[in-house]
């Protein structure tokens, strides 16, 4: 088995004044060495919990209760915090929403790249600064030399996004975490990103995860996609599965959402009525029973496992136990 990550039964809480919020409910998905996935859902549906439990940045109140993060076959929960740091630094990356929560705005650009080379690669200075340049020329920075000496202000948004890639990247990480890294960012800037990370899952041969609530944003640089909502995954496939031949509701609703014409939607673009479930009190049921047009009895009454739907594809939605056959996407044709 070639997985680089393997998630099983992960559950996340945050034990609050007022109670456990049961932030990831148990969750479990594998990653292979060069694939790139996708995790999509609206906000609060527990996407970035699961990553944050995955590299231990979890806020103090948050806590892994159960389950097992197997990176190469080593339980990530059970390193100390100076073998973690060592993995933070070299094996895994990460990519945040806001360039700004991971630049230094004191230190030149240069001295962010090079610093991690010299402490985790044993670089000396100058490869260290060979190396820093080249990641920078990678990603699409124009004049990189003269670029190292700048500070993180002297830089647009779409290029501080672009030197926190090459950050993330400078160690050669087996895997690239990116969470949400266009959402903050206009519409052709993040068409460039999506490009420069589809070009360096080629280039460095890199894991990827892309999270993010838009499916649009995944169609292009992931082959699968896992649909999380209410702190669990409720669908998980190709991105073709999830794209032409999804089997869940949730999934449909947010394929309408996409605001993106090469999907091909028929019908007007339109919001999931209704809220996300309380995760202080998560139902007993399917999670997105309240605001399914299709719920029945047994979704309010009981969850919904992850059922077969073909070669990799599952959905955790009753109707494929009851009534498969007369539900399809909402999407009209295949690209
Ligand atoms: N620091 C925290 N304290 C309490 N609850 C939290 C905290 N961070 C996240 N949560 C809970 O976890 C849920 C999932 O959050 P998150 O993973 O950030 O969602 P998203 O899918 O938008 O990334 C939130 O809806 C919230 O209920
Ligand atoms: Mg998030």
């Amino acid at each position: 088995m070639d997985a680089l990550l393997d998630i099983r039964n992960l559950k996340t809480s945050f034990f609050t004044h007022v109670g456990e919020v049961k932030a990831v409910g148990g969750i479990s998905f594998s990653l292979r060495k060069g694939e790139a996935l996708g995790i999509v859902g609206e906000s609060g549906s527990g996407k970035s919990v699961t990553m944050m439990s995955l590299m231990r940045l979890l806020a103090d109140s948050g806590k892994v209760v159960d389950g097992e993060i197997l990176f190469e076959g080593a339980d990530l929960i059970k390193l100390t915090e100076r073998e973690m740091e060592r993995i933070r630094g070299n094996d895994i990356g990460m990519i945040f929403q806001d360039p700004m929560t991971s630049l230094n705005p004191v230190y030149t650009i240069g001295k962010q790249l090079m610093e991690p080379l010299i402490k985790h690669k044993n670089m000396n200075k100058s490869d260290a600064y060979k190396t820093a340049v080249h990641m920078l020329s990678i990603v699409g920075i124009p004049s990189p030399d003269k670029r190292m000496k700048q500070y993180p202000h002297e830089f647009s948004g779409g290029m501080r996004q672009r030197v926190m890639i090459a950050m993330a990247i400078a160690c050669s990480p087996k895997l690239l975490i990116a969470d949400e890294p266009t959402t903050a960012l206009d519409v052709t800037i993040q068409a460039q990103i999506l490009e420069l990370m589809k070009d360096l899952k080629d280039k460095i041969n890199t894991s990827i995860i892309l999270i993010t609530h838009d499916l649009g944003v995944v169609a292009d640089v992931c082959s699968r996609i896992n649909v999380m909502y209410g702190g669990l995954i409720v669908e998980s496939g190709s991105t073709r599965d999830i794209f032409y031949r999804s089997r869940h509701p949730y999934t449909w609703g947010l394929l309408k959402s996409v605001p993106n014409p090469k999907t091909l939607i028929k019908e007007r673009l339109k919001p999931i009525e209704g809220q996300p479930p309380d995760l202080l009190k998560p139902p007993v049921g399917c999670p997105f029973a309240a605001r399914c047009e299709y719920a029945m009895r047994v979704c309010i009454n009981e969850r919904p496992p992850l059922f077969e739907i073909g070669t990799d594809h599952v959905a955790a939605c009753w109707l494929n136990h009851y009534q498969a056959p007369k539900v399809q996407s909402p999407v009209v044709k295949e690209a």
